[in-house]
């Protein structure tokens, strides 16, 4: 479909921008001055930007007006759709673009792979349930909620095993968290792969979760505290998915998860229970979760000796590298975009950090010459996604567009060139650069690296 849009990037402000104060305080004047300035200053405006009829008033008598707005479409003059035709609603048949996808290629079985967030056309900070990334190492199930049971055990009084009744009468807490895949971003560690933020960043999604705190769960164990340091997180599927977190963290802020966003957690995202570990990387975040072992050693187990593991350039690996550090990219105008004019625009994109808050984005046009400080939007939450947004009027001339978070550590995220000095070309995990998008003349958006 090829879509015409003239002067893209421009905002054309409404009548009632005409007015002044003390008109506005006048109706009569403010009423016969909208008048006027719907059909002489409107209709000037529209013209210069070559609408010219598109939306001019028929009072004004010129042009044959816009037939969107003529000819009633049967919208206007008919009976819509009975309340409940979609029992549960999906987005408009006009969205259905906006998908996760899978990389072409980037593994062998679809069971074990990635489909990505579409980052470029979500808006504010949480991801719908339905675009939330998913991860599998071993495909996805649809588990039955009143079979699946929870065993707590190890260096707990009273190992148990709840329902999922058991644990939805338990008290419970709903925090919004961005979840990270640790490998996001890590095509990009060696030169620029992919041509899109979905690509490129879109292992990250963020949430509200509900469940109940896993220190509650380990409370009502009689949990072990002088000899008590890791507890293990063990999954339901095939793939054997058990993870290490260290005790003061699973105290802190981990919860035992039924909820996503309102509802029930989807059965890609571990329905009917899975961990949230706020600020560590996705594979921490055992779904479809079964069992819960208290222990006083680390267990290193596969997911965690041989993967997920940071290969340094020396030859060495690090080992329970999990906090995904400050990271921030521009979603819009990104790759695989166009911009059809010059003039305004509004860039925006996210920033999220695994230590805590963002405190501030900066965004640069000139590939890192110069930085201007984004506006961060509302709420700016601990561990969570941050939307910034900053106004640009584009000339017409190439751009290179960047944005750099900083969070409430002082951390500063960093280009790749600094991340490839320390960590090498080798590594996988946890690529959290600085993302450049190169914008041309013709107005196309792509990916590229600067140093
Ligand atoms: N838990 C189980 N049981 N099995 C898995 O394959 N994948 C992990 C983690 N938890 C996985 C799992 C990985 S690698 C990631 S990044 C996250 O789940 C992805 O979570 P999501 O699919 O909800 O986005």
């Amino acid at each position: 479909m090829s879509i015409k849009i003239k002067k893209s990037g421009r905002i054309i402000k409404a009548p009632e921008h005409f007015l002044t104060k003390e008109d506005a305080k006048s109706p009569e004047v403010m009423r016969r001055k909208f008048l006027v300035a719907s059909a002489s200053s409107a209709a000037a405006s529209f013209a210069a930007l070559g609408l010219a009829g598109a939306t001019r008033p028929a009072a004004a008598g010129v042009g044959e007006g816009d037939p969107n707005i003529l000819n009633l479409p049967a919208h206007s003059t008919g009976l819509g759709q009975p309340v409940a035709a979609n029992p549960y609603g999906m987005p408009s048949q006009f969205e259905k673009g906006l998908q996760r996808r899978e990389s072409p290629g980037l593994t062998r079985v679809s069971a074990a792979s990635v489909a990505f967030t579409p980052l470029q056309g979500t808006f504010g900070i949480i991801t719908p349930s339905g675009l939330h990334f998913e991860r599998h190492h071993q495909g996805w199930w649809d588990i039955d909620p009143s079979k699946h049971r929870l065993m707590v055990m190890g260096l707990v009084k009273n190992p148990k095993v709840y329902t999922m009744d058991d644990i939805m009468r338990l008290p419970s807490v709903s925090r919004i968290h961005f979840i990270e895949c640790g490998a996001n971003s890590a095509m990009e560690w060696g030169n620029v792969a992919v041509p899109t933020v979905q690509y490129s960043h879109g292992m990250v999604s963020c949430s509200e979760f509900t469940g109940v705190p896993l220190s509650v769960l380990l409370e009502d164990c009689g949990i072990d505290m002088k000899k008590a340091k890791y507890i293990l997180g063990e999954g339901a599927d095939g793939s054997s998915m058990t993870r290490t977190i260290p005790l003061d963290r699973a105290l802190d802020d981990v919860i035992v998860a039924y909820g996503m966003n309102g509802e029930m957690l989807r059965p890609e995202n571990g329905y009917p229970l899975r961990l949230v570990v706020p600020g560590i990387q996705g594979v921490s975040w055992v779904k479809w979760l079964r069992r819960i072992e208290v222990g006083d050693m680390k267990w290193a187990t596969k997911d965690e000796a041989i993967h997920y593991v940071d290969l340094m350039p020396d030859g060495l690996h690090r080992q329970y590298t999990g906090i995904q550090e400050a990271k921030s990219v521009i979603t819009t105008p990104s790759g695989g975009q166009t911009l059809l004019d010059k003039g305004f625009y509004n860039i925006s994109g996210l920033a999220w950090s695994g230590r805590g808050k963002i405190k501030r984005v900066d965004v640069s046009v000139d590939g890192g010459r110069n930085w201007r400080t984004a506006r961060l939007e509302t709420p700016v939450l601990t561990k969570a996604f941050t939307r910034f947004n900053i106004d640009w009027v584009w000339d017409g001339g190439p751009a290179v567009l960047q944005s750099r978070a900083q969070d409430d550590t002082g951390y500063v995220q960093p280009k790749i060139n600094q991340l490839r000095a320390v960590r090498g070309t080798r590594s996988i995990y946890h690529q959290n650069a600085i993302q450049s998008w190169k914008v041309a003349e013709n107005g196309e958006v792509s990916n590229v690296q600067v140093y």
